[in-house]
């Protein structure tokens, strides 16, 4: 199994290219499911969770073709993919498909929507928590959808004449139900409006791709989301948009080591809490005519408290990395999760590395240190995983990151991207 080897102590120098967005092309691809002609999607990463979801689409019928184009010399990959489901050969998502991923549950929305029926596995829980979806069923059963649950298994069923437009208020913000009850939606009878909906930029690259395929969704990036039900949808071609959480972890990883480095294709608005809160812990943030340039010269880390929250507050998703670079600042911080309750599964292996963080509840107290020292370490999902590469190159001597296929699933090419800048990390296969 592949480890990944970090020998900490380089500045990072350079341009790091970011990849289009795991989980804006998720969905996405899911979308796809809605139409019997080609949906083609721009700037896919090449990410395991991808190749996993292509697989799924693959066992509902869909015909997917890569264009492989390599945008620049040995960095990143973005690819072009065309997804045709021309008939769905199969409404059932099996448990040995869903339980590899999430975020494969998704499918139950354009399958019900299109084909008046859908069998996909419950998805079970996972290292960040329990992840219930009882959120999902409530909502779709507000369309008029017949649901079962049974062995396993949720059984969905549309009223003869497809799912009825209704009003439905998630009960608490939840990124993968919004998706999924908006792409449900886009094929039901009248209209649906969904309030106390998701914000994040990837809900609004999704309802962006759904009006290019004919559907007519407004308020997308605001809690209330309006969907007018359309017969049917078409083929379309849409760019995924840059992924937010990779750009956080390089600016991360960044103010961590030190340096100059321009993060290329990406924006600065897709999240400005998280800049905010680099910025206040001693980097120099600015924009580009190409992305963000991001310097920390000399400056110590200052300690900086942060809450996760649903978007534009900070992401949970770069809560780890915030982490890794809150074990060398020069005081106290406190990180509380909000969203997932057991994501702290890090702490344990950046103390390996010398970290001083004690939990209490859902709240991480990091006591900075002056250095930390390599260590063999082990990735438990995938930022956590990330925010021991960070700490690690910052960590004097070696840190042996084990169990990367976590890290494979969300960033591309991470080991070049970092060594193109300076950085000593290299992949090791045993
Ligand atoms: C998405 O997961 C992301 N995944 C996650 O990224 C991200 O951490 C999360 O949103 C929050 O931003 C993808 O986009 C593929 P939620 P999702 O539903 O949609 C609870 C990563 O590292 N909830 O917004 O599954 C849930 O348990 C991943 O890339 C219910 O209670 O997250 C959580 O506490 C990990 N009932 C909260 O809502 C439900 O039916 C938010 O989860 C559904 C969710």
């Amino acid at each position: 199994m592949d480890r990944i080897r970090i020998v900490g102590g380089n500045e990072l120098h350079g341009v790091i290219p970011i990849s289009g967005a795991k989980n804006a092309a998720l969905p996405l691809m899911i979308a796809s499911l809605l139409t019997d002609d080609t949906l083609t999607l721009e700037n896919v990463p090449h990410l395991a969770d991808v190749e996993q979801l292509i697989r799924i689409l693959g066992n509902h019928g869909a015909d997917i073709s890569v264009n492989g184009r390599r945008e620049r010399q040995g960095e990143s990959y973005a690819r072009t993919v065309h997804f045709t489901s021309r008939n769905i050969v199969s409404t059932t998502a099996p448990y040995e498909l869903v339980s590899k991923m999430r975020a494969s549950f998704w499918v139950i929305g354009p399958l019900l929507a299109r084909e008046g029926k859908a069998r996909v596995s419950l998805p079970g829980g996972c290292a960040i928590g329990t992840r219930p979806v009882d959120l999902f069923i409530e909502g779709l059963a507000s369309l008029g959808a017949n649901i079962e649950i049974d062995g396993g298994y949720v059984n969905a069923t549309a009223p003869a004449g497809g799912l009825i437009g209704a009003r439905y208020v998630f009960p608490k913000v939840s990124v993968g139900a919004t998706h999924v009850l908006m792409m449900a939606a886009t094929l039901a009878n009248g209209t649906t409006v969904l309030g106390n909906a998701a914000r994040e930029p990837e809900v609004v690259d999704l309802a962006k791709c759904l009006n290019a395929m004919g559907a007519k969704i407004s308020g997308q990036g605001t809690s209330t989301i309006t969907i007018e039900g359309v017969r049917s949808l078409s083929g379309a071609r849409h760019r995924v948009l840059p992924d937010r959480i990779e750009t956080g972890t390089y600016a991360m990883a960044v103010a961590m080591a030190g340096g100059d480095v321009i993060l290329e294709d990406t924006e600065a608005s897709l999240l400005d809490t998280a800049l905010e809160a680099i910025r206040r812990a001693g980097a120099e943030i600015s924009e580009t005519n190409s992305g963000i340039r991001i310097v920390r010269n000399g400056a110590g880390i200052k300690p900086v408290d942060i809450v996760t929250d649903p978007f534009p507050g900070f992401p949970t998703d770069l809560q780890a990395q915030f982490m890794g670079l809150m074990t060398r600042s020069s005081g106290v911080s406190h990180i509380t999760e909000t969203i997932f309750e057991n994501r702290f599964m890090h702490v344990q292996e950046l103390a390996r590395l010398g970290a001083r963080i004690s939990l209490s509840g859902q709240t991480a107290k990091v006591e900075g240190v002056p250095r930390l020292k390599g260590a063999p370490v082990m990735a438990t999902d995938l930022r956590a995983s990330v925010s021991l590469v960070i700490a690690g190159l910052a960590a004097e001597g070696e840190t042996m990151v084990s169990r990367v296929y976590h890290l494979d699933r969300g960033f591309e090419r991470l080991e070049e991207k970092l060594t193109r800048c300076g950085a000593h990390v290299e992949r090791v296969s045993d």
